[in-house]
């Protein structure tokens, strides 16, 4: 991107003070548009004559920095008069603040020794034709900001009683020009605004307050009459322990604190440069004691990633209902810039895995399509020179060697998002990406046909792992070579799409299927059986089928799978005849299921299917976030299967509507706007069956009790015995 404006920052480092970067100027002339163009190194909040311009949070958001930084345009005409200041705050952000409580990560270090650096250039435009250009130079002054301290893990401090400090005049460095490129994702913003439920004292006599639901963002606190130097000190949480307490120890090193010192008088005040992920607040400090708080004072602000929904499950069960409402937040939750694994502890990263199991879902319910597409374009910006991909993108964990269903994110990502939104650029842009992922491991693995040799997380926190171990004990190897399998065949279907030559590996995948018909001619775990059938390895699927439905069966009706087998569990259930038992998995409320967390008042999906154990313990708090939406993928079988929308071609021009209805829902509602309009897929019990009402903007193969029927687009009533 040509790229004129210097950067600037403080003479001197600041240490973890943010800067407030300023610069007067005035106008003259009548003004026809004023743009603002703007980054920097952290994340900035820049206001004109004291408004806020723009409504893009934690901007320029989170990209494989050294790569891509991204540039914010503003059209600033509504907000300038005749003398302006232009001031900018910046602070840490994704880019300074320390990533990755657990791991030193040598790139984020580096990163960290960058100033806090700022760019710009202001057009004015004015009515009589002429233009003024204003940049970003060593004649903008910048002094300490009233926030004292600003990180992405350990939160804000804020005092609004300091008195500005003096300027000094900036100073231009040497920052990155290579790398910026015009924004690409969609901006962060704030979304609902949820009022306080109650304050409460816990029986270890602390106050605190619950919000009823977990989110992502900051609270904005209300005061109407408060003294200089009086403060607000507060901590948050996901969960309350079994007694009742307030409990942040999974929160790990994340401080999360927010700590605002008042100054005289009414005051309203909310973070601006950092994000917690909480239900629950413990109020340390507050004007006039803690107990003079009161709920209405508080008022949680959700903040995400501008992604409108597009899909909702509404059925006659409420913890059904309740669950789709937790897949939705959990998603939310955590697509602020970045599909991340968790929004509160000290890691809240891209993680490729969850990514990619989750990503099908993701589509039905929001129209994710920009939001994936600045993110795979990351991951091919971090993808190495031998094909690898990280386990985390942008990968500041930088590991040796990739683990299978991770790295994959490369093929499944890019395929997922071309199904649901029809755009073949998606796969143009990716191919490449996708292309080396697949040569990385054909080059990588020791035996060829297969992908051994490698260390993988395998399927992470299945509940058949080896006692003190994470990993499912699905054999490794096996998942591996699955993947290898699966990706390979997503290359040659993108190859196909893009009129590729892609024979080479039309025989690669061919000679997959051989060698892991060989090498793994039984199953010995649900997510064997799964992906063998899901991936159509397995030599006789239906044979298959029928072993996982007694594993499930001797297992009293439940699952042991963890993050690469549970996705597809139902799927493969209903797909080989066993519709009622996938029905029976899914509304199982005992441990382990998916309804079981909310027996225990889950608001989002957790990271493990006994994050609180029925005894009410907790998973032990090295890992044990509660806002990870990785088992939400199951909502991919509720729009897919129990309504049973699916795309006949990629991004709906056409659609397939085959509902899987069950006597122990009295209805069930599956709606998704698709690119070509609204489909709607409503199953109901009758006296001796049920009856279908469904809406459709396409040509879609409808089918009802196993008879397909091709109809144009309308509305269409079936009943079925
Ligand atoms: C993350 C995950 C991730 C996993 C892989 C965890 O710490 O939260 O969701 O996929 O590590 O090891």
């Amino acid at each position: 991107m040509n790229w004129n404006a210097e950067w600037i920052c403080p003479p001197q480092d600041m240490g973890d003070v943010v800067p407030n970067f300023s610069k007067f100027f005035s106008i003259s002339k009548p003004v026809k548009k004023a743009v603002l163009a703007i980054t920097a190194l952290g994340v900035y909040q820049a206001s004109l004559n004291g408004k806020r311009i723009g409504d893009f949070i934690l901007a320029p958001g989170w990209t494989v920095y050294e790569q891509r930084l991204q540039i914010q345009q503003y059209d600033i005409t509504s907000l300038v008069s005749e003398r302006n200041t232009l001031e900018i705050l910046v602070g840490k952000g994704w880019y300074r603040s320390r990533l990755i409580g657990w791991q030193n990560s040598p790139r984020q270090k580096k990163y960290q020794k960058q100033p806090a650096g700022l760019t710009l250039t202001l057009t004015i435009s004015y009515q009589d034709g002429t233009s003024d250009v204003l940049m970003s130079d060593d004649t903008w002054k910048v002094s300490e900001s009233n926030v004292r301290f600003s990180e992405i893990y350990d939160g804000e401090i804020y005092d609004a009683s300091f008195h500005k400090a003096s300027e000094v005049s900036a100073i231009s460095f040497d920052g990155p020009t290579n790398s910026l490129i015009p924004q690409e994702g969609e901006d962060i913003c704030e979304q609902e605004r949820i009022a306080a439920k109650c304050i409460f004292t816990t029986p270890s006599g602390e106050t605190v307050l619950d919000f009823g639901q977990e989110l992502t963002g900051y609270p904005e606190i209300t005061l109407s009459n408060a003294c200089a130097g009086e403060r607000v000190n507060l901590s948050f949480a996901e969960v309350l322990d079994k007694n009742g307490n307030f409990y942040n120890e999974n929160y790990r090193s994340a401080k999360a604190q927010y700590i605002y010192t008042c100054t005289d008088g009414a005051q309203c005040y909310k973070p601006l440069l950092t994000f917690y992920g909480f239900r629950y607040v413990r109020i340390n400090e507050f004007p006039g004691g803690v107990q003079s708080a009161s709920p209405e004072q508080f008022t949680a602000i959700q903040v995400n990633s501008n992604i409108r929904q597009t899909g909702s499950i509404c059925t006659s069960n409420p913890m059904l209902n309740q669950l789709f409402s937790n897949i939705i937040w959990g998603q939310k939750c955590n697509f602020v810039d970045v599909p991340t694994d968790c929004p509160q502890r000290d890691e809240r990263q891209g993680w490729t895995g969850d990514a990619q199991v989750f990503i099908r879902t993701a589509c039905y319910n929001f129209d994710t399509e920009r939001f994936y597409m600045k993110w795979l374009s990351d991951l091919s910006a971090d993808q190495r020179s031998d094909g690898a991909v990280g386990f985390v993108i942008p990968d500041l964990l930088m590991a040796d060697n990739p683990s299978a269903a991770w790295g994959d994110a490369a093929t499944v990502c890019p395929w997922e998002l071309y199904l649901a939104f029809g755009n073949p650029d998606i796969l143009k842009h990716q191919f490449d990406s996708m292309k080396r992922w697949v040569d990385y491991i054909t080059h990588a693995t020791t035996t060829p046909g297969l992908w051994t040799g490698g260390e993988h997380f395998g399927d992470w926190l299945g509940l058949d792992a080896p006692s003190g171990s994470y990993k499912g004990s699905s054999r490794q190897d096996l998942i591996a070579s699955a993947f290898y399998a699966h990706s390979t065949n997503l290359l040659v279907k993108a190859g196909r799409v893009l009129h590729k030559d892609i024979s080479v590996y039309e025989q690669l995948h061919e000679s997959i299927i051989k060698a892991f018909r060989l090498a793994f001619p039984e199953y010995l775990t649900q997510t064997e059986c799964v992906l063998a059938i899901r991936f159509e390895l397995a030599e006789d699927p239906q044979k298959t089928a029928d072993q996982l439905a007694q594993m499930i069966k001797a297992a009293d009706i439940s699952l042991t799978t963890g993050f690469v087998g549970t996705p597809y569990l139902l799927h493969v259930l209903s797909d080989y005849g066993y519709s009622d038992l996938a029905w029976s998995l899914l509304l199982r409320t005992k441990y382990p299921s998916w309804l079981y967390p909310i027996t225990k008042g889950a608001t989002t999906m957790w990271e493990h299917w006994d994050g609180i154990k029925p005894d009410g313990e907790f998973w032990s708090s090295d890992m044990n976030s509660f806002n990870h939406y990785a088992y939400g993928a199951v909502a991919d079988w509720l729009y897919g299967a129990a309504a049973g929308i699916k795309p006949a071609e990629p991004g709906y021009t056409k659609a397939i509507i085959a509902p899987i209805p069950d006597q122990r829902l009295s209805w069930f509602e599956g709606k998704l706007e698709t690119r070509h309009g609204k489909i709607c897929s409503t199953w109901r019990k009758t006296g001796n069956g049920f009856r279908y009402d469904i809406e459709t903007p396409v040509a879609t193969k409808i089918c009802i009790s196993g008879k397909w029927r091709d109809v144009p687009a309308g509305k269409y009533i079936f009943f079925s015995k």
